[in-house]
């Protein structure tokens, strides 16, 4: 299996470009199975998740051209006629949000059938809020070991009120989806608030949906007669961000960051300045140097949108490790999300846990071994520890960072990384 072999690569220097959200543009992806026109998506990554959705998409009998009009990341996404309303196994099961299909075709189609997602293996990850919501718009919900059916009642799915025991965002988009070809008015409280949440309304309503809120823990959607086609830029990776910013911030490096949304990476960027590292929104982009300033430790909480992200919890984690003094990460979105943990601690780092919270004694001079990606995130994570690690670190399983990360390896390198790929 291939595998990143990458050097201890002093402060890390340059520009580097965001591309479009793996997070957003899935949903936008199965958000074209409500119209039977085309829609135009642009900005899309080329990722191995984004390759899989398409893949879902073509099962059903979509048609789906990649960089239409030699547009380099615009696919057009034509959802005609349908051939089936359930995703072959062998494909649902390689990433969770194939999961994010059922709530478009029960609406449009009427019924629906989804092998149960995999995708990271980051605690249990249930899909109980997705089929409560359904089941809130009257649909049939038959769960069984490894897919879950549902059928709308006679005239379609129904307008509710869904409350979100936890503001889950897959189940927060599954359900808006859901919802916008249903009759009546449903409302989603608890709703999740994550930028992504945003922009699949924004899609949405450019499709002809009525939906209010997205954005607030209450969402209103008004359900429409049918949609239409629609074209719409995918929102930049804030995730992809704050991994750049950890880049810098890991090799007391200095780098500008540019197409951000500077807004979607505060709690990120707030976090870094508490440690002492500069960032900077600037006319170009969002300018980080972790190598102007002593760098202190610092206490983490993930937490759902406006928090700190979970998914820069490992990468954080590996930057203070590096810094002087000790940190405390406390994860509060996912459960079992430290298995980073015993591969940093294999590179020298000194980190502790306890359930949900991991203690750092940060400031040990990490060590360059063999580690593994245990999931998407963590596989960053590993590679920004190797980037600040003595001697060698051969990162294995990275197929799960690329899932995630466009041009990983490139945009590394550009910076001045040492980061070789070995195919096997
Ligand atoms: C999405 C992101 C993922 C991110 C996560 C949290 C995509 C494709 N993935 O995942 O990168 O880490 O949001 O920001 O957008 N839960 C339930 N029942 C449910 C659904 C979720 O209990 O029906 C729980 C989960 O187990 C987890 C928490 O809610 O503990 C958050 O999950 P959720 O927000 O749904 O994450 P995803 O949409 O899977």
């Amino acid at each position: 299996m291939a595998k990143y072999l990458v050097q201890e690569s002093g402060p890390l220097r340059g520009t580097v470009h965001i591309s479009g959200a793996k997070n957003a543009v899935l949903p936008l992806m199965a958000a074209s199975i409500l119209t039977k026109e085309p829609c135009r998506i642009k900005d899309v990554p080329n990722l191995l998740d984004v390759e899989v959705m398409c893949r879902i998409l073509r099962d059903i009998c979509g048609t789906i051209v990649e960089n239409e009009g030699d547009e380099y990341g615009t696919l057009l996404i034509d959802m005609g006629p349908l051939c089936k309303t359930e995703a072959e196994r062998d494909l649902a099961i390689q990433m969770r949000a194939s999961f994010l299909i059922m709530g478009p075709l029960l609406s449009r189609e009427g019924k629906a059938k989804v092998y149960m997602p995999g995708g990271c293996t980051i605690g249990a990850r249930p899909i109980d809020l997705h089929l409560k919501g359904f089941e809130a718009m009257g649909a049939e919900v038959v769960a069984k070991d490894d897919y879950v059916e549902a059928t709308a009642p006679e005239g379609g799915l129904v307008g509710s009120r869904i409350y979100l025991d936890f503001p889950s965002v897959g189940a927060t988009e599954n359900i808006m989806m859901a919802a916008v070809l249903a009759k009546g008015t449903t409302y989603i409280e608890n709703a999740a608030e994550e930028p992504e949440i945003v922009d699949l309304a924004n899609f949405l309503n450019k499709m002809g949906a009525k939906i209010k809120g997205a954005g607030t823990d209450i969402i209103k959607i008004e359900g429409v007669e049918s949609l239409h086609g629609a074209t719409h830029t995918v929102i930049p990776d804030r995730i992809e961000t704050g991994t750049f910013m950890l880049a810098a911030a890991i090799t007391r490096g200095e780098v500008l960051i540019k197409n951000i949304v500077p807004d979607h990476v505060r709690p990120i960027a707030s976090k870094l300045r508490e440690c002492g590292v500069t960032v900077e929104l600037t006319d170009e982009g969002l300018y980080v140097n972790g190598g102007d300033r002593k760098l202190v430790a610092t206490d983490i909480k993930t937490l759902p949108y406006p928090g700190f992200p979970t998914d820069i919890q490992s990468p954080f984690m590996a930057f203070l490790t590096t810094v002087e003094g000790a940190s405390t990460v406390k994860e509060t979105v996912f459960e079992n999300r430290f298995m980073h943990v015993a591969e940093l601690n294999r590179m020298g780092a000194k980190i502790r846990t306890e359930g949900n919270r991991a203690f750092i004694q940060g400031g040990k001079q990490l060590e360059g071994t063999k580690v593994i990606a245990t999931d998407l995130r963590a596989g960053a994570a590993m590679v920004l520890a190797a980037l600040a690690a003595k001697g060698t670190t051969e990162v294995e399983k990275i197929s799960h960072i690329e899932r995630g990360y466009e041009d990983f390896v490139e945009k590394f390198r550009s910076l001045g990384a040492s980061i070789l790929k070995i195919e096997d």
